[in-house]
């Protein structure tokens, strides 16, 4: 298992090119499957859940080219309609395959996720929206089996607006016969991406970007080029190292999927600019504290509470950082504690102490984002840190060692 070496204290200087989002090319990749043709992705980041995916696509029948960051997926020879356990458990967003093979060929069988890192991820808004549109869904050795003659629109509500089940009932009512209406949709940046290649496809959708989503199915859909959008949490990953350590400009962002952490940023005292695709960001010289709510989009991100708490650990007094979303995501506070930290959690909060520095230590890693913030932590620290067992990092951020070392940092990976 591969560690980081991090010598803490270099200022960051330069630019960083944002790669493509994570969370934006994994449904996208699943929306192959409604089609029997070639779908063309461009500015794919090559992650390890990239690379999973193309893996369970494979198991599918799906070939792939992958060339830098074009990806290539044919769904036209299908061969299985199932998700393996031994795939879902390293990576929950498997599930979207569901979807699509049910929209396309009235069945799928997928392992059904089991809990994370921060507690349970149910998937039960995807399954009763599945019924809602006629499948039958029986659980068994611990795979969901779900079949269909032809989904049927229907009136779906989710009573928290999920990503993943908006997505994938958005894929699926794009073959539907009829219509869907999903009321308290997710409206998140690769929602929104969804919905648009999805029409691209030739599926029709009203309410693009808004809570409240209308899918006219269509008998079928064809193969289109598409390219991802900026990976908004690693950009958002880079702007708050940049906060604390930086002059740095990030290329390739979208700043509007931005604009809550931004201005965060600037409650926090940093000076930010923006341009159309680019962010520069410079070092706040005193940090100050700034409480954080998570919420769904257009709040402050779930996916970037983590590193945000690694920056309020240095602020100049005392912040209250509340996740809404994953109540008990907190498994990276004993470990920036190891660093030097004075942070509790109450109950879904991190009460956070700010201290006039952290200092290197062993620390290990949980999650991806976890995993991010304790990156910022150790590049803030003063001599030495080890961070354990980063192949979590490795799922959803490209190459970050190598960005951060472009910049300036002092980071190695270790392989054992
Ligand atoms: C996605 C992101 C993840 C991010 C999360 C919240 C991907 C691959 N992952 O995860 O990085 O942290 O959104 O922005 O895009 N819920 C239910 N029942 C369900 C589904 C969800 O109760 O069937 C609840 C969850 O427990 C959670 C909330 O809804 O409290 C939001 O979860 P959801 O948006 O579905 O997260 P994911 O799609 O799994």
């Amino acid at each position: 298992m591969d560690k980081f070496a991090i010598i803490g204290g270099n200022r960051l200087n330069g630019a960083v090119d944002i790669s493509g989002a994570k969370n934006a090319v994994l449904p996208m990749m699943a929306s192959a499957l409604l089609t029997a043709g070639e779908t063309v992705i461009n500015n794919t980041p090559n992650l390890k859940d990239t690379r999973t995916f193309i893996d369970l696509l494979g198991i599918l029948g799906v070939s792939h080219r992958f060339d830098n960051s074009k990806l290539s997926l044919n769904a036209e020879n299908i061969i299985s309609f199932e998700a393996p356990y031994e795939l879902v458990k390293t990576m929950r967003a498997s599930f979207y395959v569901m979807g699509p093979l049910l929209g396309r060929f009235g069945e799928a069988r997928v392992s059904l996720p089991g809990g994370c890192a921060w507690g349970p991820r149910p998937v039960d808004y995807h399954l009763s929206g599945f019924e809602k549109m006629g499948a039958k869904i029986e659980l068994s050795s611990g795979y969901i089996h779900a079949s269909c003659d032809r989904l049927k629109g229907a009136d779906i509500h989710f009573d928290i607006p999920s990503v993943g089940a908006t997505a994938n009932i958005l894929m699926a009512a794009s073959l539907a016969q009829g219509v869907t209406k999903i009321s308290n949709a997710a409206m998140e940046p690769h929602i929104v991406q969804l919905c648009q290649m999805l029409q691209l496809m030739g599926s029709h959708i009203e309410g693009i970007g808004t809570s409240d989503l209308i899918i006219h199915g269509v008998d079928e859909l064809a193969p289109i080029e598409v390219s991802v959008i900026p990976d908004m949490i690693e950009a958002g990953t880079f702007l708050i190292a940049g906060a604390a350590l930086g002059d740095i400009t990030l290329n390739n962002v979208d700043p509007s999927h931005l604009s809550i952490v931004i201005e965060s940023l600037q409650m926090a005292g940093c000076q930010i600019e923006t341009a159309q695709n680019s962010i520069h960001i410079k070092k706040c010289s005193n940090i100050k504290p700034v409480d954080i709510l998570t919420d769904v989009h257009p709040g402050f991100p779930t996916d970037l509470q983590a590193q945000w708490v690694a920056l309020m650990s240095i602020a100049n007094g005392s912040s209250k950082v509340t996740d809404n979303i994953y109540h008990d995501r907190f498994s990276h506070v004993p470990e920036l504690n190891r660093l030097g930290a004075k942070i509790s959690i109450d109950k879904n909060s991190a009460r956070i102490k700010g201290v006039s520095k952290l200092v290197g230590a062993e620390v290990m890693s949980t999650d991806i984002r976890a995993s991010a913030s304790l990156v910022i932590a150790s590049l803030i620290a003063e001599g030495k840190s080890t961070i354990s067992r980063v192949y979590h990092i490795d799922r959803g951020y490209e190459k970050i060692e190598r960005k951060f070392k472009k910049l300036g940092a002092n980071i190695n990976r270790i392989t054992d």
